[in-house]
């Protein structure tokens, strides 16, 4: 039993192997031996500081995982040994076992694996509460999803496809580009060589559009704002270029904006929409509607590798620790 831990926040040299004793589970807990585990961008904001550190000891990075039911507590209702879970909640994650309120869980559908709960549990309800949840997204929207070919990126496209609207995404190079293009969506922006606000407005005949998707920041969002018609949503929800300061309340009356900053985490926390979500995601995969295909595996002791990869843009799809 072993887990990657950060005695303090900093660069991937932080992260350490520690042995770690996993105690019997108490209450309503479940332990969990682990299959495979998500790597998602929110593991580099706690790892680089940029969240709070949320411990007075080592964290245990790594918020997306999958695995078998090994032991119960005592007032655990809805898990028995042997049952194949998944689970979203942030840190704890990188290790062979975990300990978690059965409250957090999902049970994992047959014709489902453990590489695809873990590449999806957390992206997947993401896009799920992005599109139906912080905005209502209908077939006669027309929509732009930056990091179209990230993690979150590529389930999206095939998400929006499903529902019908018109989708531009951007990524960062031209493999990207003609991947993100082959997982939905109509149109795909290589923002690192062109403006993406020219392009859209070309694309959009300058009309805008109804919602900008925008986890880069920094970088992006105050031309994502140009990329909305009037009482259009920007919906941001992540920073992998930097936090963006400068947005002042007067911005939003250019257009009579809607702005909201959602995290999964607060959806998740109401167990009707956890099971619905994930059941709803989970449908779609086994279906094929929604491909996983473009999944990249690392060891778990080689963490380290795929946090580089990942901040240095070299990664597209999902991302999985086998143990
Ligand atoms: N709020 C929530 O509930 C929630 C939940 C899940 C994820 N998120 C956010 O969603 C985003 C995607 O998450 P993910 O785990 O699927 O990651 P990801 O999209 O696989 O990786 C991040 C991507 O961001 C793009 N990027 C642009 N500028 C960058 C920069 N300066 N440094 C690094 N990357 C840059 C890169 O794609 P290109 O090379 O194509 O630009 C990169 O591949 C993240 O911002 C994450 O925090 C938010």
């Amino acid at each position: 039993m072993y887990s990657i831990v950060a005695e303090k926040p900093g660069d991937i040299s932080v992260l350490q192997k520690k042995s770690i004793d996993f105690s019997e589970p108490k209450s309503n807990e479940v332990l969990i031996k682990n299959r495979a585990i998500g790597v998602n961008f929110i593991d580099i904001y706690f790892r680089a500081g940029l969240y709070p550190w949320p411990v007075d000891t080592d964290l245990v990075l790594g918020s997306e995982g999958a695995g078998e039911v090994e032991a119960v507590g005592p007032d655990v209702k809805n898990f028995k040994i042997g049952d194949r879970v998944a689970y979203a909640q942030p840190n704890n994650a990188y290790s062979t076992h975990r300990i978690i309120s059965e409250d957090l869980v999902v049970s994992i559908p047959d014709g489902i694996s453990y590489d695809q709960a873990a590449a999806s549990i957390l992206k997947g309800l993401t896009v799920k509460y992005l599109l139906c949840d912080s905005f209502n997204l209908q077939s006669d929207h027309e929509v732009l999803f930056h990091a179209a070919a990230g993690g979150v990126g590529l389930i999206a496209g095939q998400w929006i496809k499903e529902i019908g609207a018109k989708s531009i995404g951007t990524a960062g190079n031209f493999e990207k580009c003609m991947l993100a293009k082959q997982r939905g969506f109509d149109e795909v922006i290589n923002y690192s060589e062109k403006n993406f606000l020219e392009e859209v407005l070309e694309i959009t005949n300058n009309k805008g559009l109804d919602v900008v998707y925008d986890s880069v920041g920094k970088d992006t969002m105050f031309n994502s704002f140009k990329c909305l018609k009037k009482h259009g949503m920007l919906v941001s929800f992540g920073q992998s270029s930097g936090p963006y300061k400068d947005i002042q309340m007067t911005d939003l009356a250019f257009g009579s904006f809607y702005l909201t900053r959602p995290t999964l985490f607060h959806f998740y926390a109401n167990r009707n929409w956890l099971e619905n979500s994930s059941q709803k995601l989970f449908k779609m995969i086994v279906k094929d509607k929604i491909k996983l295909d473009k999944m990249t595996k690392y060891d778990l002791d080689n963490v380290a590798d795929a946090h580089t990869d990942m901040e240095n843009r070299k990664t597209s799809g999902s991302i999985i620790l086998k143990i």
